[in-house]
């Protein structure tokens, strides 16, 4: 299997990709997802090895991760928080240091974006953001391959967010707005997405062309969809905001109502874990439109070649 090499050494935020490396990870994903159908070797990463440092709870980033370095012929680990001497106080800059010395490529899932930052700063080897307070970057890359692997296009997509203005929709935004996917999003006014990240995304826009919205009409947002996306209404992290959250953001669901009044025949995506009777319905969760669990299925795939296009 051929690989192209990614220009940037690190995956720290979607915009660390362009459009033409975004088409290139999806047709290397195809591969990938292909050979392990048909049960073909492709130890594109034989005896490499990635750490994986957690500092939030995961179930399909951590496991997607190490299941993908075991098939390209490497090996995961798994650094918790409370493993690892980050948790007693050693700095993001040693770490990362002492890290580089055995290690061959490095994925983080933690709070702030400056961590991160520091994190490849400091670090020789490749770095790849599992999700941040401010991006989910791998999630995204995931679930246009979804859509990607479906139609083969992504001209005249439309993709509408529900929820609340977190790091799923800054990356849904930002790499949308890379790839010219029309982006609609709605939020409460008071978890609208950040100025500074719109401004990045209607830089992007303006060269690919998309289309981005953000309002805070769930029925604007959602009116004629192709795809629509929702996410949890607290992020890990924001726990103890629930109850104040669930006053904002009652009406902002993915209900079969909504579907019906604006997009009959979207098809449903979430990035799990999902929260049913909250932000969406548990029968558009477990109706036939509902593409969720190949979303899940693809973060397997997605990665094993951003993986391979950094750490190869
Ligand atoms: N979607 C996602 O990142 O899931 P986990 O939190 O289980 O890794
Ligand atoms: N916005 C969610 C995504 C979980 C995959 C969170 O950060 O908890």
């Amino acid at each position: 299997m051929k690989i192209k090499k990614l220009k940037s050494a690190h995956l720290l935020k979607d915009s660390d990709l362009s459009r033409d490396e975004i088409i290139s990870v999806f047709e290397l994903t195809a591969k990938l997802k292909k050979a392990v159908k048909s049960g073909k070797k492709h130890a594109l990463l034989n005896g490499r090895t990635l750490g994986m440092i957690f500092e939030k709870s995961s179930t399909r980033t951590r496991v997607s991760f190490e299941t993908g370095m075991y098939q390209l012929g490497g090996h995961a680990l798994f650094l918790s928080k409370n493993d690892i001497q980050i948790g007693r106080g050693e700095t993001i800059a040693d770490t990362s240091r002492v890290l580089s010395r055995y290690l061959d490529g490095i994925m983080i899932r933690t709070f702030e974006q400056n961590k991160i930052n520091e994190l490849a700063e400091y670090s020789s080897i490749p770095v790849i953001n599992g999700l941040t307070d401010d991006y989910h970057p791998c999630q995204a890359l995931t679930d246009y391959f979804t859509i990607f692997e479906r139609v083969k296009t992504l001209k005249n997509v439309k993709l509408a967010f529900i929820g609340d203005g977190n790091n799923m929709v800054n990356s849904l935004l930002l790499t949308g707005a890379i790839l010219g996917i029309d982006v609609s999003v709605a939020c409460p006014a008071a978890y609208t997405v950040k100025p500074e990240i719109l401004e990045e995304v209607m830089k992007a826009a303006s060269s690919s062309g998309s289309k981005i919205t953000v309002t805070d009409d769930i029925n604007l947002a959602a009116y004629k969809a192709d795809y629509i996306y929702t996410d949890v209404w607290a992020s890990m992290g924001q726990e103890e905001e629930m109850n104040e959250r669930k006053k904002h953001f009652e009406s902002y669901r993915i209900s079969k109502k909504l579907l019906s009044d604006n997009c009959p025949d979207a098809l449903v995506m979430h990035c799990l874990p999902a929260h049913r009777g909250e932000e969406i319905d548990a029968d558009v969760l477990e109706s036939e439109n509902s593409i969720v669990f190949d979303e899940a299925e693809n973060r397997l795939h997605t990665q094993k070649a951003i993986m391979a296009m950094l750490m190869k």
